[in-house]
């Protein structure tokens, strides 16, 4: 299957048409800024911007920086609290004319490092971590999506992981890459005692720079801890693959005999 694939993200929206069989890019990917207000009908401009630069008429499936249940936001960390409530689902089909899946950033970069990155193949309890302008969690277990866990958002050391560890927090603060390091083990420990995952893959941009943080990272020596392998690109592969899980299951609800009909999305 053929889906334009895009990843609304904290400080860029990207997209590029996948082939979800292969988890390839078809084409170079588009990137253009994240509004500011990234306001709904800011980031629906940059949605159809992006359908129109590949002159797409196939479905999409679109990774969003907030939990969401059924195309609908119950978030907004990083992006304009108006998107809370908002069927992001419905607006950007309505603006774009096609068929729209939506999916936490996370979860879609998640899917996509199981299925053709780091967590491959890997049963048990896989927790991916994505260090970016915010921190993202995506929970597998035995290649099953728990989805929406905000896992960024649990609290160290009196304030929000994701306020202390997330991969801007080290930009802004200017913080060396030791004590960077130093903070994102202490946010990986937390999650070690809480969840005591099989394997934590950690992608984000910042999983380039593996060499600089990973050698200080001394939760490895209780739990496997990974680079996650499509590291820019996993965010726009998995909101690709999304599209093609609501699909699947909405095949499935038909063959179990519901009535409910393969809605469009
Ligand atoms: C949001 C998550 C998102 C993460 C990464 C957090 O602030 O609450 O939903 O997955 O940032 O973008």
């Amino acid at each position: 299957m053929r889906v334009l694939g895009i990843d609304v993200g904290g400080s860029g929206i990207k997209g590029a048409p996948v082939d979800t069989r292969s988890g390839r890019l078809l084409a170079p990917r588009l990137r253009v800024e994240t509004p500011d207000p990234a306001t709904p009908a800011a980031v629906t401009r940059a949605v159809v911007r992006i359908t129109r630069h590949f002159a797409w008429t196939g479905p999409i499936g679109c990774g969003v920086p907030a939990a969401v249940r059924d195309g609908v936001f119950l978030t907004a960390a990083n992006v304009d609290p108006r998107w809370i409530g908002t069927d992001a689902r419905a607006l950007f089909a309505r603006a774009t004319r096609r068929r729209v899946a939506i999916i936490n950033d996370a979860d879609a970069a998640g899917y996509a490092e199981m299925t053709f990155g780091a967590g491959r193949g890997r049963t048990g309890l896989v927790i991916l971590v994505t260090l970016g302008t915010g921190i993202g969690t995506a929970l597998f277990i035995n290649g099953h999506l728990v989805p929406n866990t905000e896992l960024g958002h649990l609290e160290l050391d009196g304030a929000e992981a994701e306020a202390r560890a997330s991969a801007k927090v080290r930009k802004h603060a200017r913080l060396s890459w030791k004590k960077w390091a130093h903070r994102v083990d202490d946010y990986l420990q937390a999650l070690q005692r809480y969840f005591w995952p099989d394997l934590i893959v950690v992608g984000g941009g910042v999983s380039r720079k593996a060499d600089k943080f990973f050698p200080r990272l001394s939760v490895a020596e209780t739990v496997e801890v990974v680079p996650a392998r499509l590291q820019n690109d996993a965010g726009i592969v998995g909101a690709a693959l999304a599209y093609e899980h609501t699909v699947r299951r909405g095949r499935q609800r038909l063959a179990l005999g519901a009535t409910a009909r393969l809605r469009p999305r």
